[in-house]
């Protein structure tokens, strides 16, 4: 007599990237608590990977991580991806059941958009283990109810972003840059950052319509490291300096190490380093590691895709 085991349940793998901002032009808070924006994000090729499951109809959601820090991930209705899955079977009409798992590779809480990166991954799981099939414009639009940085993990590659930093245009870039990055275990909150950004400027921050990134969309259409390097911009460094002095020797030494460019990563506490070649930007990590400037370090490359089924 043959012994038929029973079939795998039917599950979906999705990979998102992580980002950096090369820009971040920050205006005077709005009235809805938000500040207007004016960025370019940039995917690299750090990934988060998310496994959704079928389990049962009315079973629930369930979570689990592994990865760099993820004993610090949430698992229950604060993790962007629970969200992500009630967002989207609202959205369907569906039963928001399902079993997820997360292997994290962006540093967690770190302004790489790790969380918003699980939250893409997500939605675009389900809509695939649903069979539901949404244009790519309406997962954008869940994306946007869920976090401001969630749309532009489903889009990646390069992009200019508007309003809260939902809004997106895609940009040409030319080649591949290379980045370092410095993270601490202790992240820092976005919004703490935000607030110290509004106590900092007062009520003349100038607007953002002003912004002008032309230099820098030169420098990656033409694939110039050395011209990106020195066109990075963030207004809530200085913010996120104020709240963590440390951060200042962590830019210095990669200065010091001949970088094209260094920043804090969005609203911190990663530091970014653009360095001319892999081998430059494993030895700015090197020196990070030496100095203890940094947790952990971390090299990788960019413009990386967005969202995609594995
Ligand atoms: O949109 P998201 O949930 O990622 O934002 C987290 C927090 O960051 C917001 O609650 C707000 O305090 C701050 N934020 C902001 N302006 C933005 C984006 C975020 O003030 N454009």
């Amino acid at each position: 007599m043959s012994h038929l085991a029973a079939a795998p349940a039917p599950s979906v793998r999705v990979r998102a990237p992580g980002k950096i901002n090369l820009t971040l032009r920050v205006g005077p808070v709005a009235e809805d608590g938000y500040h207007p924006l004016v960025t370019v994000f940039q995917a690299v090729a750090l990934h988060e990977e998310v496994t959704a499951t079928e389990v049962p109809e009315g079973a629930g959601i369930s979570l689990t991580v592994e990865g760099p820090q993820a004993e610090r991930v949430p698992l229950d209705s604060t993790n962007l991806a629970w969200q992500a899955v009630e967002a989207i079977a609202r959205h369907v009409g569906l039963d928001p059941s399902v079993a997820l798992h997360i292997a994290k590779g962006v540093p967690v809480a770190g302004g790489m958009a790790g969380g918003s990166a699980d939250a893409a991954a997500t939605l675009l799981a389900c809509d695939t283990l649903w069979g539901t099939a949404l244009p790519r414009e309406e997962l954008a639009g869940l994306a946007a109810t869920l976090g401001s940085d969630v749309p532009f993990a489903l889009l990646g590659h390069t992009a200019v972003g508007t309003g809260r930093g939902h809004l997106l245009t895609p940009a040409m870039t030319r080649g591949e840059f290379h980045w370092a990055f410095a993270t601490r275990d202790e992240g820092l909150s976005t919004p703490e950052v935000y607030r110290r950004f509004d106590e900092l400027t007062g009520p003349t921050a100038p607007s953002v319509g002003d912004a002008d990134d032309n230099g820098l969309m030169q420098a990656l259409r033409a694939g110039d490291a050395r011209a990106l390097g020195a066109a990075l911009q963030n207004d809530l460094e200085a913010a996120a300096l104020d709240l963590r002095p440390e951060l200042a020797r962590t830019l210095e030494i990669a200065q010091d190490g001949g970088a094209l460019g260094t920043m804090v990563s969005g609203s911190g506490p990663t530091v970014a380093a653009l360095a001319r070649s892999r081998q430059h930007a494993l030895a700015l990590a090197a020196t990070w590691t030496a100095e203890d400037a940094a947790d952990a370090v971390w090299c990788t490359t960019g413009p990386a895709s967005g969202a995609r089924v594995l």
